[in-house]
């Protein structure tokens, strides 16, 4: 037998492994984001870059994105080390070892390989046990993660699941294709969610509301996951999978890079977003005004514009980082709550409203009560989002 497999025969039972479990006692306690980690490429791209081999400008990008810059993947800095190097830096922050995740989910559209999962990838690297399973929403991917992990922690399944967000949309963009080029970027977020268990000094078995504002349970208050299926071939990559896998024909045609109808799904996002915010909301018995931080995906600044007057969310409670990083998919909005968790702008208690979009199209909300003292979870502050030395 090898060290894996006695490891594996020797774990415990998911809710055995920390000793103190058990399904009623995680939903009774909720969930807490433990920790979360961050990586980006080392090579930061400009417009005025972008402008030297494309028919673009500064001017258009920035009026009609908001994005500055973004990062793009050199050597070593592809979906898998970028998930590993952000997932590290969750458990570090979190003081959880690898040993004791149950499950890690990487939510991508660009995995490191068709197979195996890119999570496990990252399990392994780790030197995890735990299940680990890919997500593909596209852009709304971390939502769904974050949906689908509170879930199984809420049902006991696990009690410590690593949700990483990760992306590397230079690999399946056409550079010179001028109308997605200057959109997207590279990147990886990840969290660390922990089954909160039993409130201290509190036996009592009365079930815990875990909605509205008035609730107190940390973890997801509410969730809203849909989908506009008349969007389904508005954001596509032709090639590479079963129904047309990859041949020299496809590559010669670059039926392997994305192909977007950008103003189409400009005018769906707008709706569909502001429409599963709502929904969301309601289903906690909140309004905008219980809402702390909005952290919408980072497609583009101008949806974000377009959508907070319909919600009645004003842009000071709004994180964004579209203007340094681009549209980095499954990472966007991992990214933009890692920058405001750092910067100190969360309490406890505070009501964090996620909203993402993508292709499908996938829409997905997600109303989360916050519960990490401090800016930085128990290992300290790991400074701002940049490349993670030695780590990549
Ligand atoms: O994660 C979800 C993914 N996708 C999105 O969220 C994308 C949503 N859509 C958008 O963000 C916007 O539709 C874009 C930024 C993609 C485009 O902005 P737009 O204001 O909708 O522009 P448009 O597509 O209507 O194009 C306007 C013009 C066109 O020229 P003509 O036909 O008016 O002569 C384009 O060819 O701008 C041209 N154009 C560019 N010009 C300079 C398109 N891309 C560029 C460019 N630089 N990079």
């Amino acid at each position: 037998m090898t060290d894996l497999v006695t490891d594996l025969v020797d774990r415990p039972t998911v809710g055995a492994t920390h000793g103190r479990t058990t399904a009623a006692a995680a939903v009774g306690g909720g969930v807490l984001i433990a920790g979360w980690g961050h990586a980006v490429p080392e090579r930061r791209v400009t417009n005025h870059d972008l402008a030297r081999h494309l028919d673009t400008s500064d001017d258009w990008i920035v009026e009609r994105t908001g994005i500055h810059e973004r990062r793009l993947a050199g050597p070593g800095e592809s979906t898998g080390p970028l998930a590993i190097a952000a997932a590290r830096m969750a458990l570090d922050r979190a003081a959880v070892t690898p040993t004791e995740v149950d499950l890690v989910i990487v939510a991508t559209s660009t995995p490191e390989r068709p197979l195996p999962a890119t999570a496990a990838l990252v399990a392994a690297e780790l030197g995890a046990t735990a299940g680990a399973f890919d997500l593909n929403a596209a852009c709304a991917g971390f939502v769904y993660g974050l949906a689908s992990a509170a879930a199984l922690v809420g049902q006991g399944v696990a009690r410590t699941v690593l949700l990483v967000g990760a992306d590397t949309m230079s690999s399946i963009i056409d550079p010179d294709d001028r109308s997605t080029a200057v959109l997207f970027g590279d990147g990886a977020a990840a969290c660390v969610l922990v089954g909160a268990g039993p409130p201290e000094g509190n036996g009592s078995t009365e079930p815990v509301r875990t909605t509205g504002a008035g609730a107190g349970a940390p973890g997801l208050v509410a969730a809203d996951l849909v989908g506009d299926p008349a969007g389904v071939d508005l954001l596509v990559v032709p090639a590479g999978g079963s129904g047309r896998p990859a041949s020299a024909e496809t590559v010669a045609g670059h039926e392997h890079f994305l192909r977007m109808d950008g103003r189409e799904v400009f005018r769906r996002a707008v709706r569909a977003v502001a429409a599963s915010v709502g929904r969301t909301l309601a289903q906690a018995g909140c309004t905008a005004d219980d809402v702390a931080l909005f952290v919408p995906h980072q497609a583009n600044a101008r949806i974000v514009d377009a959508v907070l007057p319909r919600i009645g969310i004003p842009a000071e409670r709004t994180s964004s980082t579209v203007h340094r990083f681009g549209n980095t998919s499954a990472a966007s909005i991992p990214l933009a709550l890692a920058e405001a968790a750092d910067a100190g702008t969360l309490e406890p208690g505070d009501l964090v409203l996620l909203c993402g979009f993508g292709a499908g199209l996938t829409v997905g909300s997600a109303l989360w009560r916050w519960n990490t003292p401090g800016p930085a979870g128990p290992n300290g502050p790991a400074g701002p989002i940049g490349p993670v030395e030695g780590a990549l």
